[in-house]
């Protein structure tokens, strides 16, 4: 099946500021794909790139089977992009403005369109100019989703949106994916993406770190263990075990982070009597932090190898 994306060595010069390096990045038709990266990583680049609004300093795309640069109008009409700060024709009322796009396109469900437009609480009397961000927000989203298009491009989305149209947002989402079409989402955080996608991408400093799915890196999370011993214990038998690390044995009670499986650190502890075990998950957010944050930090503490973007 061909890629929904695909992009080789894609980078982006501007002059000599760096937009994105060396992107590798391979998204699967039928998935929600999160783009995640904080403020200037090279996000809205890299999108700009796959609809040919700017052009690669070197390397290529591919979006839907189709070369970015030669087959843009044939990508065009199977893509609907929202770009984050929207420019809309201000005068025209929200439901004339979708009417025009919809006659642009020549194929819009004008029931489906209204029922968007009902689900996202638009009201499509008001005019542009008028609107709240949000609501200009919603706009765009009711004119993406309403010709039903192979892929969505969202920039930043959910900024502005309450929790209730964010909720909303996500159902169609997950709607979308439902009928076999691709969504790609960049996102500074997350949390508002982590439920939502299937994989993420991670782009720092205009690299791309990693490519996870969400389980993947759920089962890289450390965990953080208390084991309450009846009475004392010895600190040796527990030294040395397999992804155990800051481990603390004192008045019968043992303090460690466990990294992957806890069976070795399970099975050492059966030799004594265990009163009462307690785990906590350190949070997705806390792995993120990790890839985001300085390069040594970064290196040292991504669990994976961060560097290497695996497709
Ligand atoms: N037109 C431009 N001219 C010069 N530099 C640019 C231009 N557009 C983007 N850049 C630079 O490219 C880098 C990536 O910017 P980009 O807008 O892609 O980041 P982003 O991940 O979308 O950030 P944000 O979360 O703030 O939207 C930044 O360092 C930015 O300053
Ligand atoms: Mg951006």
């Amino acid at each position: 099946m061909t890629a929904a994306i695909e992009t080789r060595g894609l980078t982006k010069r501007y002059g000599r500021a760096r937009g994105i390096i060396d992107v590798d990045l391979v998204v699967e038709a039928g998935q929600i794909f999160g783009f995640l990266g904080p403020n200037g990583a090279g996000k809205s680049t890299m999108i700009r790139l796959l609809l040919d609004l700017i052009r690669p300093s070197s390397g290529e795309a591919r979006v839907l089977g189709l070369d970015t640069r030669r087959d843009r109008l044939a990508i065009d009409r199977r893509t609907s992009y929202v770009p984050g700060e929207l420019s809309l024709y201000s005068e025209l009322t929200g439901r004339q403005l979708l009417t025009y796009l919809g006659n642009l396109q020549g194929h819009v469900d004008a029931p489906y369109r209204d029922r968007l437009m009902e689900r996202l609480e638009l009201d499509p009397t008001r005019r542009i100019k008028a609107l709240s961000r949000g609501n200009k927000q919603k706009v765009g989203l009711v004119a993406a989703f309403m010709i039903r298009p192979e892929l969505l491009i969202f920039d930043e989305p959910t900024a502005g949106l309450d929790p209730f149209v964010q909720l909303e947002f996500e159902h169609l989402c997950e709607e979308a994916r439902g009928e076999g079409r691709t969504v790609f989402i960049s996102s500074h955080q997350l949390p508002e993406v982590e439920h939502l996608c299937d994989r993420v991408g991670i782009i720092r400093e205009g690299r791309l770190l990693a490519v996870e799915t969400i389980a993947s890196l759920k089962e890289r999370a450390l965990r953080r263990l208390e084991i309450d011993f009846g009475g004392p214990v010895e600190a040796e038998a527990f030294s040395n075990l397999p992804g155990v690390r800051d481990l603390v044995v004192k008045d019968g009670t043992l303090r460690c982070t466990v990294m992957g499986s806890v069976d070795a650190l399970v099975k050492a502890a059966a030799r004594f009597e265990v009163r009462n075990i307690c785990s906590i998950d350190t949070s997705l957010e806390e792995i993120f932090m990790a890839y985001y944050g300085s390069g040594e930090a970064a290196d040292k503490d991504a669990p994976g190898e961060a560097g290497h973007a695996a497709a």
